[in-house]
């Protein structure tokens, strides 16, 4: 959705044999905790296999800055590192879902984050006829998670992310791409963040168990190593993913 690494993915444009040959249409969830990673890797992803990538917090926080009145009810939840009440983020990701092209492929990013969440997109997947394929599930250690999120900076105009850093703008503070000064998410403090790693651990990994009891294929991915190895290691659990499904089909 959001182009946030354009000049990094600029540089890894595969050609389109090669995108078929992974990802074939395959629908994942990346999951992990906040600062894993997944917007970053998503967006490589995208770029370099034309997958469609669907990032619940993307789509929360254009609603948020919209002014409407369900803007100022997310902004309550999400500024305090809160979980949106399910009833609302799902009626909202679930009609994205379905008004997108998924046929080069899918990434959920950030969607379902609750067991509930998780039911709930199965049954509208299984509608659809596009049931998910596997799940990505980034992790790195917390103080790792800490650095990378209180460190972030975006750009409120194209939304190109950035870090402090290891990945500063070549202007203090200013993007790269269209010259907005960059921000600091609101939650994007270390007690925000703390909170929201919390609710991780309590609300989010009982859905890998969920999925693992419906034999989804769950690929770990160490996530503390720079983002072209975190980005290379996910596109062989794509590969991986993919390769199940084909022998799922001929066994
Ligand atoms: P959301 O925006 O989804 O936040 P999150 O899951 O907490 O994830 P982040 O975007 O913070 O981290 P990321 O893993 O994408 O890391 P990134 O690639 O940016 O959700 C925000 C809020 O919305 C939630 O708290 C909740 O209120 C609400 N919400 C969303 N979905 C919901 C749902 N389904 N149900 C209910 N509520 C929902 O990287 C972070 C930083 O690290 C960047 O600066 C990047 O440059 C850097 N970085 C990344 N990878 C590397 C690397 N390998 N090496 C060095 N630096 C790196």
């Amino acid at each position: 959705m959001i182009d946030r690494m354009k000049p990094i993915t600029e540089q890894s444009q595969a050609n389109p044999s090669e995108s078929s040959m992974h990802t074939a249409g395959a629908r994942i969830i990346l999951m992990g905790p906040p600062g894993a990673g997944k917007g970053s890797v998503s967006d490589r992803l995208v770029d370099k296999f034309g997958m469609v990538h669907l990032s619940s917090g993307d789509i929360l926080r254009a609603e948020r800055s919209s002014g409407s009145e369900l803007g100022e009810t997310l902004k309550k939840y999400m500024d305090a590192g809160e979980l949106v009440p399910d009833e609302i983020v799902i009626k909202i990701i679930i009609k994205s879902i379905s008004s997108l092209d998924s046929s080069k492929g899918l990434l959920l990013d950030g969607f379902p984050r609750t067991v509930i969440q998780a039911k709930q997109l199965d049954d509208a997947l299984a509608k659809m006829g596009l049931p998910i394929h596997g799940v990505l599930l980034l992790d790195a250690p917390e103080e790792v998670l800490l650095k990378r999120i209180t460190g972030r900076r975006i750009c409120p105009k194209c939304g190109r992310v950035y870090h402090i850093e290891t990945m500063p703008p070549a202007r203090d503070n200013i993007c790269d791409s269209c010259g907005t000064e960059l921000i600091h998410r609101d939650d994007d403090t270390e007690q925000v963040v703390r909170e929201r790693i919390n609710l991780y651990h309590k609300e989010t990994e009982p859905v890998i168990e969920y999925y693992r009891k419906s034999g989804v294929k769950i690929i770990e991915v160490n996530a503390d190593a720079t983002i072209d190895e975190v980005v290379e290691r996910a596109i062989e659990g794509i590969r991986q993913v993919i390769l199940s499904e084909k022998k799922g089909k001929t066994s």
